[in-house]
Formats: structure tokens, C-alpha cells, sequence
């Protein structure tokens, strides 16, 4: 269990002041002036050497992706950071966490990778329903501004960066990446084609990083601990400490900060005080928001939580948003629901989404109530392996990859449903009852 000393998210349950005191007495904005004189590529390298990975979901590295970035202006244009909080994964609301009760801590980390990559300004994006978030947030940027941290001569750097906040309007789409450029550039929040990437044409048509809150918030206390200290926890290619959010049939359900390569079982018994019902009454789990495939109890028990176990039992990291499921689920009626949320969040411009993500929800709602064919259960895996790889932006995927899931570990629940939904309206069933 990681250790109280070595958490970088100290407020995470809010029980100090978000406010800029006490934040200071926490050891933020402590001597930042002297973390930005390490200059632009020093601290890009130690960011890489941390093996820092986005903690938005896709955990690309963030000093690799920071290194994109031009040294130069090119025609004079500026150069962005924009700051995903647009937090609507189903399962996930960590980022919320820091901004409640952290705040400083993602501005900070706004300024420093700013520095890093060359950025004019950061532009954090929050999710719309985020009202009290934004409130909080706003009020802590305009202390910043105050206290002269950010600014002109940010925390006396010799370095001019502003931070701006900006509200979304209740988009789930908005939190891709490019959707949200299009978003703050005032358009419909509908994604671009990649590439080019954002480090190339991003916010009006600058170069621009697009960063996960947790990713940014932790960029000051790994400059100040050093890469290596990060870097200890976790294991290769999975570094450093990480926050899960569990969610579901767990006694406690909590955000809690952890090393990543945590097993499953140690994250659930140390911190959620158990699956309700005991160990025995898991049926399956979600582990990294509603975008990946389920896992089903049985492999999931001593799994490592980090990019790579969980890519091995064919599901993902993502968020780390946990949703842990019970033996009383209906797990065809859940993963149906998410089908209804990719329906309704589709932005409708790529037709294999727009009309792939109508067709599977339809075909799971047959499923769910038994009233279809058994090879229906091939036909939906055709059309979610239609939809996979063939969409502008990933939202196709979100909605394959959760029916996919189902389909792997569940077939004989869904080939039940329909036998019994047969054999309850066989003729000579509605025969005998007449
Ligand atoms: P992605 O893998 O396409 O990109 C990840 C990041 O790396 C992006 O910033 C992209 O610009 C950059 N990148 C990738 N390849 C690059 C290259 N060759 N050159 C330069 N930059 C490159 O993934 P995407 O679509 O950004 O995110 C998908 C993930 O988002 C999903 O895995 C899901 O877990 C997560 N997600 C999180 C949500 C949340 O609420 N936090 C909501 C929805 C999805
Ligand atoms: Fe829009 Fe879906 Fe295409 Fe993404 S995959 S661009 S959400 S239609």
C-alpha cells in the first residue's frame, strides 16, 4: 500500500483548505521560479524519465508528447496547452477530485509544462455540469493571478503565462481531444481527423498539447521529488502513482491514490473495504472507465492495475475508473445501457459510428430481453468489428470494444436469455397456457 508520505495528492478528501495558504503549506508553488530555471528541455526529459503516461485514458507518454511541440514560433504564431477537464467517462471523477480540493496543484503544473512547451497560455476545459468545480477553480486561478504566480513574470520567472477557464456545455464528445479545440474555437465540439496531430494544427490552427488534469497536477511534486522517486513506483513501463476511482458493488466505493501495478484484490480489500458479499460474489469488472472491455471476476482477482495487465486480459487501464459488479448485475442490461450512452454521444459525423452505435444498441436490447436469434450474438460482433478502426475518433471504439466484452466472457448468459425466451413463446407453450 503506498505509504502517506509518498502521496503526491495530499487534499484529496478535502479535509484542509483548497484556498492558496494552505495549499503553499502543503509545499505548492514552492519556489516554482526555481523549477522553471531548469529550462524548456530539462524538464521535458525529466518528465520523460519519470515514465509519466497520459492519465486521461490513452496513456501515451507525456514528455514524449510534450517534445512535439516546436522550439520555435513559426510565423509568429503562439503555442497552447489545453487541459482536459472535461471529465464524463462513465466511472470516472478523480479530476473532479483535484480541482475540489487541489486546485493549485493543476495550476501549478499548468505553468510548468506550459514553461516546458513553450506554451503562451493554458486553457483548461471543464466539463459544464462541473458548476461548483468551475467556481472553485476560477477562484483559485484568480489567486494565482493575485499573488503574481501566474501572469506576467509568473512567480518572477521572467516568463508571461496565462491560464484561462473555459465551461462546456454537457458534450461527452467535447473530451476528445480535437473536439475540444473545435469546442473552444467556438464551433460545434465534433473531432477532427488525425493526423495532423495538435502538437501541429491544434487550437486555431497552433500548436497545442491537449493534457489530463491528473497529468498536469502532477508534474510540479515529480520535478520537485525527482523522475526517479516517481519512477519507483509501478513497474516497467507502468510508472509512478496513479489515482482509481471504484466504484459499484464494493463496501467503500472511494477515489483513492495508488501505486500503479497494484493488484486488483489489494486495491479492493485495502481500500473499499471488500466486495459486498464477499470475494465469491464478484461477477465481472470494468477496470478502466466505461470505454474498455469487462474483465470477468475469475482473471481480474490478481490482476495488476496498469496499462499493460490489464491489456493482457484483452481490456484496459483507461481512466482507472473501476466499476465493480456483483452477482445481483444484469450484466446484459448494463453493458445495453452503455450502448445507449455511445447512441446518444455520438456526434453523428462518421456514419459507421452515427449508425453502428443506433444498430448495436438496438441488437442489445433484443439480447437483453432474449427476443432474437442466436446468430444474432455473431451478427452484433460483426457490426461492432465494422464500427472498430473505421471512425474518426475513438468514440467508435468505446462503443465496440464494451459489447465485445460481453460477448467473449458471456455468450452462454446471452444464448440462455434466448433459448428461455423461445421456449416461453413456443407455440405449443402458448398452447398449453391458453
Ligand atoms: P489516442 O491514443 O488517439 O491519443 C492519445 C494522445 O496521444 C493524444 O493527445 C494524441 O494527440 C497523442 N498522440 C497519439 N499518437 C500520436 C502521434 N503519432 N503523434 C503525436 N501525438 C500523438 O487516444 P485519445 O483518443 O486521445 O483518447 C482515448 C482514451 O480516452 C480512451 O482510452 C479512453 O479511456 C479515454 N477517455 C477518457 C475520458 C475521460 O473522461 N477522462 C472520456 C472518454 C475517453
Ligand atoms: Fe463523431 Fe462517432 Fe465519428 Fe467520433 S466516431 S467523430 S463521435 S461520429
Amino acid at each position: 500500500m503506498l505509504a502517506d508520505k509518498d502521496r503526491i495528492f495530499t487534499n484529496l478528501y478535502g479535509f484542509q483548505d483548497w484556498g492558496l495558504k494552505a495549499a503553499q503549506q502543503r509545499g505548492d508553488w514552492d519556489d516554482t521560479k526555481s523549477l522553471i530555471a531548469r529550462g524548456h528541455d530539462n524538464i521535458i526529459e525529466e518528465v520523460k524519465a519519470s515514465g509519466l503516461r497520459g492519465r486521461g485514458g490513452a496513456g501515451f507518454p507525456t514528455g514524449l508528447k510534450w517534445s512535439f511541440m516546436p522550439k520555435e514560433s513559426k510565423d509568429g504564431r503562439p503555442s497552447f496547452l489545453v487541459i482536459n477537464a472535461d471529465e464524463s467517462e462513465p466511472g470516472s471523477c478523480k479530476d473532479r477530485e483535484i480541482i475540489r480540493h487541489d486546485p493549485h496543484k493543476l495550476i501549478e503544473g499548468a505553468l510548468v509544462a506550459g514553461y516546458a512547451m513553450r506554451a503562451r497560455a493554458a486553457y483548461i476545459y471543464i466539463r459544464g455540469e462541473y458548476i461548483r468545480e468551475a467556481e472553485t477553480l476560477q477562484a483559485a486561478i484568480d489567486e494565482a493571478y493575485d499573488a503574481g504566480l501566474i501572469g506576467k513574470n509568473a512567480s518572477k520567472s521572467g516568463y508571461d503565462f496565462d491560464v484561462f477557464l473555459h465551461r462546456g456545455a454537457g458534450a461527452y464528445i467535447c473530451g476528445e481531444e480535437t473536439a475540444m479545440i473545435e469546442s473552444l474555437e467556438g464551433k460545434k465540439g465534433q473531432p477532427r481527423l488525425k493526423p495532423p496531430f495538435p502538437a501541429g494544427a491544434g487550437l486555431y490552427g497552433c500548436p497545442t498539447t491537449v493534457n489530463n488534469v491528473e497529468s498536469i497536477a502532477v508534474v510540479p511534486t515529480i520535478l520537485r521529488r525527482g523522475a526517479s522517486w516517481f519512477a519507483s513506483f509501478g513497474r516497467e513501463n507502468n510508472k509512478g502513482t496513479k489515482l482509481f476511482q471504484i466504484s459499484g458493488h464494493v463496501n467503500k466505493p472511494c477515489v483513492v491514490e495508488e501505486a500503479l501495478s497494484i493488484p486488483f484484490s489489494e486495491l479492493i480489500e485495502k481500500h473499499c473495504g471488500g466486495i459486498i458479499g464477499g470475494k465469491d460474489n464478484l461477477l465481472a469488472v470494468i477496470p478502466g472507465g466505461s470505454s474498455v472491455p469487462l474483465v470477468p471476476a475469475e482473471q481480474i482477482w490478481d490482476a495488476p492495475m496498469d496499462f499493460d495487465g490489464l491489456k493482457d486480459l484483452g481490456s484496459g487501464l483507461g481512466t482507472a475508473g473501476v466499476i465493480v459488479m456483483d452477482k445481483s448485475t444484469d450484466i446484459v442490461r448494463a453493458i445495453s445501457r452503455l450502448s445507449y450512452f455511445y447512441k446518444h454521444e455520438s456526434c453523428g459525423q462518421c456514419t459507421p459510428c452515427r449508425e453502428g452505435t443506433g444498430w448495436m444498441w438496438r441488437m442489445m436490447e433484443r439480447l437483453r430481453t432474449g427476443d432474437a436469434a442466436i446468430e444474432e450474438i455473431d451478427m452484433l460482433q460483426q457490426v461492432t468489428k465494422q464500427v472498430e478502426g473505421h471512425t474518426i475518433c475513438a468514440l467508435g471504439d468505446a462503443a465496440a470494444w464494451p459489447i465485445q466484452g460481453l460477448i467473449r466472457h458471456f455468450r452462454p448468459e446471452l444464448e440462455r436469455r434466448i433459448e428461455e425466451h423461445n421456449a416461453k413463446f413456443a407455440p405449443d407453450t402458448l398452447e398449453a397456457a391458453e
